[in-house]
This record gives structure tokens, C-alpha cells and sequence, in this order.
């Protein structure tokens, strides 16, 4: 890993206490540490050490010589960095013609990330090396700290080997998303390409991923497929996340809880038995409001899945068709003002729901032991992510106790 990105090697990790202190309100996502869901302590103090979280609580109690420095917050706003469970950050050229056409009122069809894999697949490795360190950049100075990365631009052998090694070269959480659509060579024979995700393609690639991801709906594969690669992928040991029902109805969401996902992802068009189901597994509902913004599609009903009692994430689905945005705080407060979400349910959501999608418990709060992934806003509260829309409050961003921004 090249330690430049959303997760820096761990031995070189920020190894000097630091004490955050003056925070006007600090949210830990510890309910044990403060009030509400968000864990709120105001007039607070946090200190990091050896890339973890070694304190936090209210200033009047923070420990005698707790760091070597100190910065002060100045009555501003601290959280959690945000972690970004959706991406598709490795590609060539973009879809601005596509974007343009839709404005114009042509609907988003699947078929457009054909056009991505023609440029992908032509790009030399150096350039997608470039462009995805600068997608994770630009992630980084709007306060993500861990950020989920799929292939699926290339579907061949090589070319989503070739994806996923740039994904690793940024983020542990690498996704192999062989079954993004089928390629135009297979145009004909869509269950020879099943058969070939299934087995060649997989043995390349799940040494070198975490997770498998496939996009289960309408222009891209259907139930039996969408189970034969998430079949195939768990014997080789990747666990399961799901692209579900964002252009339709389907069985996405009814197969992402049979294998357990840690997520089903867009969750747009669901019926009362999808968030039922939901409801009574773990698998997370990953919400994209930057896709359904970008393709001026109906948003999906995160009311409805809230007060179902279904865990929502937020995530920004950064990829050239759908959603070419990194920036969390975007998705936050088009979540607020178009989806009802609360201020305080899209932060969770945005961070800790974000960590559960990953199946991750260091990342996404900052309870002590949590790795000291912090966001320092230009802001007095957290509210203001919804508040102040479009606004770039994200001023400081420590990674595993290193600051990276700011
Ligand atoms: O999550 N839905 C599938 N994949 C992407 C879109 C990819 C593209 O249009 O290039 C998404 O929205
Ligand atoms: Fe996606």
C-alpha cells in the first residue's frame, strides 16, 4: 500500500500525542461517551496517540500531559472521518456527454459503463494509477478516511486484475465486481461471461480483494446469476456485498440477506417483504444519493427503512456515470433535505453506518482503541454538513493520528 491514501500503513501511523482541545461539540458515535445515538459531548477534548483514539470526553476532564501538542479547535465542530463504503474510483475518460443528454431528459440505462470499460480497458496502468490517487485525494480533503473500491470497469481476466491491484494500492477494502454488466463481447452469450467470472476471473482476482460485489438488476444480471457469482466468490473466500434495485424492482435485496451481505447497496425500488427482510438480518442498506441525483432518479425511502429499524449507510458511489462525486458531505445534505433523513441520522450513517457496511468496528466512531480517523469542520456543530449545503467546512483530517489535511 503506498500509505498516500484513505487507509496509511499502520506502523507509520501518527506515533505522537495529540490533543484536539476546545472542540464545541464532539461526535463519537459512543453512546456511552455522550448523549444520543451520536455519542455528543460538548465543550470537548479528544486525544490521539499511537494512530488510535487514547481519550475523549469533556475538556474539564481530559488527563494531566495527555500529548506533546495541542491544536486548538476554537469552539468547532469534530467527528469521525467518514467512511465512504461505495466506490468505483478505477476507470479511464468519463461520461460528460452522457450526463449532458440526460439533463436533456434520456433516462440512465446500465449500458453506459460499457463506454467506461472501451477507456479503461485502452488506459495504460500509470494513468489509472493517476487518475485513482486523485479521485482518493479528493476524497481525503472533503473528510473521508476510509473508502470502499471496486472493479468492474475492465471484465476481462487481465483488466480486473490490473483494477483491483491500482484499488490496493489505496484501500484495504478492494472489491472484485467482475458482474458490473456484461461485456460487449459476450454481448450474445451473457452465461459463457457467468461462466468465466465464475472461474478464471475469479482465480485472478480474489487473492487481491476483500469483498464481491455483483449488480443485480435490470440491463445487468439477474438472480441466478447475480447467486452463481456470489457462490463462486464466497468458496474462494470474498465476502458478499450487493448492488440491489436501484433502476427496478428485483431479487437483490432478497439475495443480499440469503448470503448474509454486509450490504445491499442503492435500495431504491423495494417492497414491504425487501425491508422486512432486511430488517430482521444484519445486512446494511447502503443509500447513494449522488446517483439518484445525477440521473434525476427517484430517491430511495430512507424513512421507510429507518423506521423499519434497518441500519442505513450513506456513501457516495463515486464512478463516471452515475455519480461523479467523492464528497460525503453532498450526499449528507441532499440525504436531509431530499431524503428526510435527520442531520443526526445522516452523520451516523455517513460514518459509523458506513463502518458497518464494511463490517469494520476501528473506523467510524471514536470511542478509545478506534483508529484516530478524525474530521475537524469549520463549523460549531455537525448539523452544519446539512445546514451550509455546497459549503467546504472540512478544514482539518487526521488519519490513523497523522494529519492530512489542514
Ligand atoms: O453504482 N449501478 C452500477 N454501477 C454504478 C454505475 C456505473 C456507471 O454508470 O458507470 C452505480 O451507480
Ligand atoms: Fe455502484
Amino acid at each position: 500500500m503506498s500509505g498516500q491514501g484513505p487507509e496509511p500503513v499502520s506502523e507509520a501511523a501518527g506515533d505522537r500525542g495529540v490533543l484536539i482541545d476546545r472542540i464545541g461539540t464532539l461526535v463519537t458515535n459512543d453512546p456511552a461517551l455522550g448523549e444520543g445515538s451520536l455519542g455528543l459531548v460538548r465543550d470537548a477534548a479528544l486525544v490521539l496517540d499511537g494512530g488510535v483514539v487514547a481519550w475523549a470526553g469533556p475538556r474539564s476532564r481530559v488527563p494531566e500531559g495527555a500529548a506533546d501538542e495541542r491544536v486548538d479547535a476554537g469552539g468547532r465542530a469534530v467527528l469521525p472521518g467518514f467512511v465512504d463504503s461505495h466506490g468505483h474510483l478505477v476507470f479511464a475518460g468519463d461520461r460528460t456527454a452522457e450526463f449532458a443528454a440526460r439533463m436533456s431528459g434520456r433516462p440512465y440505462t446500465a449500458g453506459g459503463i460499457r463506454t467506461t470499460v472501451a477507456a479503461t480497458r485502452a488506459a495504460p496502468r500509470d494513468e489509472l494509477d493517476r487518475t485513482t490517487a486523485a479521485l482518493v485525494a479528493e476524497a481525503r480533503r472533503s473528510g473521508t478516511t476510509t473508502i470502499e473500491c471496486k472493479s468492474g470497469y475492465g471484465l476481462t481476466v487481465a483488466d480486473e486484475r490490473r483494477s483491483l491491484e491500482v484499488a490496493a494500492e489505496h484501500t484495504a477494502e478492494v472489491t472484485f465486481l467482475g458482474a458490473h454488466v456484461v461485456p460487449p463481447e459476450y454481448a450474445d452469450r451473457p452465461d459463457d461471461y457467468v461462466d468465466l467470472v465464475c472461474s478464471a476471473m475469479l482465480d485472478a482476482c480474489a487473492p487481491v480483494a476483500r469483498w464481491i460485489d455483483v449488480f443485480c438488476d435490470r440491463g445487468a444480471f439477474d438472480g441466478d446469476q447475480t447467486r452463481a457469482v456470489l457462490r463462486a466468490g464466497a468458496a474462494r473466500g470474498l465476502l458478499p456485498r450487493v448492488h440491489a434495485n436501484q433502476l427496478g424492482p428485483g431479487p437483490g435485496v432478497q439475495i443480499a440477506v440469503e448470503v448474509d451481505a454486509a450490504s445491499a447497496d442503492h435500495v431504491t425500488h423495494v417492497t414491504d417483504d425487501d425491508v422486512e427482510a432486511l430488517a430482521s438480518s444484519r445486512t446494511v442498506a447502503t443509500l447513494l444519493p449522488g446517483a439518484e441525483f445525477s440521473t434525476r432518479a427517484g430517491y430511495p425511502d430512507a424513512r421507510r427503512l429507518i423506521d423499519a429499524g434497518v441500519p442505513v449507510a450513506l456513501a457516495a458511489d463515486c464512478n463516471p456515470g452515475s455519480s461523479y462525486t467523492t464528497n460525503m458531505p453532498f450526499c449528507i445534505a441532499v440525504a436531509v433535505r431530499d431524503m428526510r433523513m435527520t442531520p443526526d441520522e445522516a452523520v451516523w450513517a455517513a460514518t459509523l453506518g458506513g463502518a458497518r457496511a464494511l463490517r469494520r468496528d476501528d473506523v467510524g466512531h471514536l470511542g478509545v482503541g478506534a483508529r484516530a480517523d478524525v474530521v475537524l469542520l469549520d463549523a460549531p456543530s455537525h448539523v452544519h454538513l446539512s445546514y451550509r449545503p455546497g459549503v467546504p467546512l472540512v478544514t482539518g483530517v487526521w488519519q490513523a493520528g497523522r494529519q492530512v489535511v489542514g
